[in-house]
Parts: structure tokens; sequence; C-alpha cells
């Protein structure tokens, strides 16, 4: 088991690669803290957990609200006393062509996907910083790397948290602290649900691999990063994509 007893706060844990992710590190042993704004996918992810053998907790909270991730964080401290990993995954889209893209399209984006990385990752570095060690793993995308049509919003948030990435890696990594970041390709969640199977077919043939990739391949990687196997891993941005930008 690669993350015993490892206390990991894993945001937007109620489906997709956050729950895979939650499940992964349950099946490694870990401490899994499921933070989602869904109640009922919080409650079945942490039921998830637990049936891996795994101690879990759920909080309801919305990342983007600064409020909510500082109790969310206080009563993870109070409750286990240390917070070891941190997977910020929380995220979502408002695709709009730049001409047609609206404020509120544009700050939903921004204030989950760029302020709630933000939020969550000054909550915890504290407590990471006190005990001399932790992880923070950001989720970024191909798109942070390359942009991609209609995610003004989106790409500007992804490219952000790789800021942030090399920032906190440059800042925490000598208090102990690891920080690096995971860009997915295109992955089969309910996040890709509304994109056309005509635009799904024509995004695998640009795959090497000739397919989407699945949310475990991603869970893996993190709980890679997350382990003391990737200990002189810092500041890396992490391409697992099935090879689509090469
Ligand atoms: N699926 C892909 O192809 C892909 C590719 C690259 C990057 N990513 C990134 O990976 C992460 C997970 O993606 P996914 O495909 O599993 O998405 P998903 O939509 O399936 O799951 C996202 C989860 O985040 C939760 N969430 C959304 N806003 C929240 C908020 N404000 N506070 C708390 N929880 C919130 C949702 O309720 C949901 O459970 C996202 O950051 C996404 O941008 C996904």
């Amino acid at each position: 088991m690669r993350l015993k007893d490892k206390v990991s706060i894993i945001t937007g844990a109620a489906q997709g690669i956050g729950l895979a992710t939650a499940r992964k590190f349950a099946r490694e042993g870990a401490i899994v803290v499921i933070c989602d704004m869904q109640p009922s996918g919080v409650q079945a992810a942490v039921a998830a957990c637990e049936a891996e053998g795994a101690r879990a907790v759920g909080y309801v909270l919305n990342v983007a609200r600064r409020a909510e991730v500082d109790d969310m964080v206080a009563a993870v401290l109070a409750q286990f006393g240390r917070i070891d990993v941190l997977v910020n995954n929380a995220g979502i889209t408002r695709d709009a062509r730049l001409q047609s893209m609206t404020v509120e399209q544009f700050d939903a984006v921004i204030d989950v996907n760029l302020r709630g990385v933000f939020h969550c990752a000054q909550a915890v570095a504290g407590a990471m910083v006190a005990a001399g060690s932790g992880v923070i793993l950001n989720a970024s995308s191909v798109v942070g790397i390359y942009g991609n049509f209609g995610q003004t919003n989106y790409a500007a948030a992804k490219f952000g948290v790789i800021g942030f990435t090399k920032t906190w890696a440059r800042e925490l990594g000598p208090k102990g602290v690891r920080v690096n970041a995971v860009a997915p390709g295109f992955i089969e969640t309910p996040i890709i649900a509304s994109v056309p199977e005509k635009v799904i077919d024509q995004l695998k043939t640009q795959v090497p691999l000739r397919r989407l990739g699945q949310a475990d391949e991603i869970a893996n990687v993190y709980a890679f990063l997350a382990s003391d196997e990737a200990s002189y891993v810092n500041g890396a941005v992490l391409e697992v994509s099935g090879g689509m930008t090469v």
C-alpha cells in the first residue's frame, strides 16, 4: 500500500477522475477526505472508499467559497491532526468562442478552476509546512498547455494552474512540500458527455493510442505522484494524454 494512512483531501471527488482517484487512494491505504458540491455524490464516494476498506469522510463544499474550504481544513486537522496530500481536482467547463463568451461564463470557470485551487492550497499549506512534508497535486489539462477552440476561460485557468504549480514548487519545496500538476488529455468522464460523438471520433484519431483515456488512468498517476515513489518529482507538469500532443 503506497499511501498507507496518508490523510488525502480530494476535491471534486463525487464523480469522474476525482471519484476514481478517491477509490485508488482508498485501495492504497489512504485516509480519504471527499470534497464536492453534490451531497449525494459525496455520500456515495465515502461509501465507495469504505467498501475498499479505507477510512473516509465527506464534506459538501464549493471550492470557490473560501470560508467553506477553511472550515473543511480545520475539521480535517481537528479529526486527523495532519494533512498529507491535497488533490486539487474540482473543475468545470463553460465553453464558448471568444466573441460569444459571457463574463459570467468566464468568471464561473476562473472561480472554480483557478481561485478554488488557490483557496485549497493556501488553506492546507500552513499545516504541511509545519509538518515539514506534504504533497499538492493540481489538475491542469493539455488545454492549459496548447489552448483549445471555445475554451478561453478553461485554457486560462488551466495555464494558471501550471503557474501555481511551478511557483509553489519553488516556495514550498524547501519546506518539504512537493507540488506537481497533471495535464490529462481527453478522458471519458461526465465532463465530456456534452461533446458530440463526431468530435470524439475525431479526437481519437489524434491520439496515437487511438482511444480516450479512462479516469483510472489519471487516478494511477495521482497515486504515484502522491506516494513516496515520486519523492524527487517537484514542479512537474505530467501530461497523460495517450501521446495526443507528440
Ligand atoms: N475529463 C477530461 O477529459 C479532463 C481533461 C483534462 C483535465 N480534466 C480536469 O480534471 C478534473 C476532473 O475532471 P472530470 O472529467 O472528472 O470532471 P467531472 O465533471 O466528471 O467531475 C468534476 C467534479 O467536480 C465537482 N465540482 C465542480 N465544481 C465544484 C466546486 N466549485 N466545488 C467542489 N466541487 C466541484 C463536480 O460536482 C464533479 O463531481 C477537472 O479539473 C478537469 O478540468 C479533465
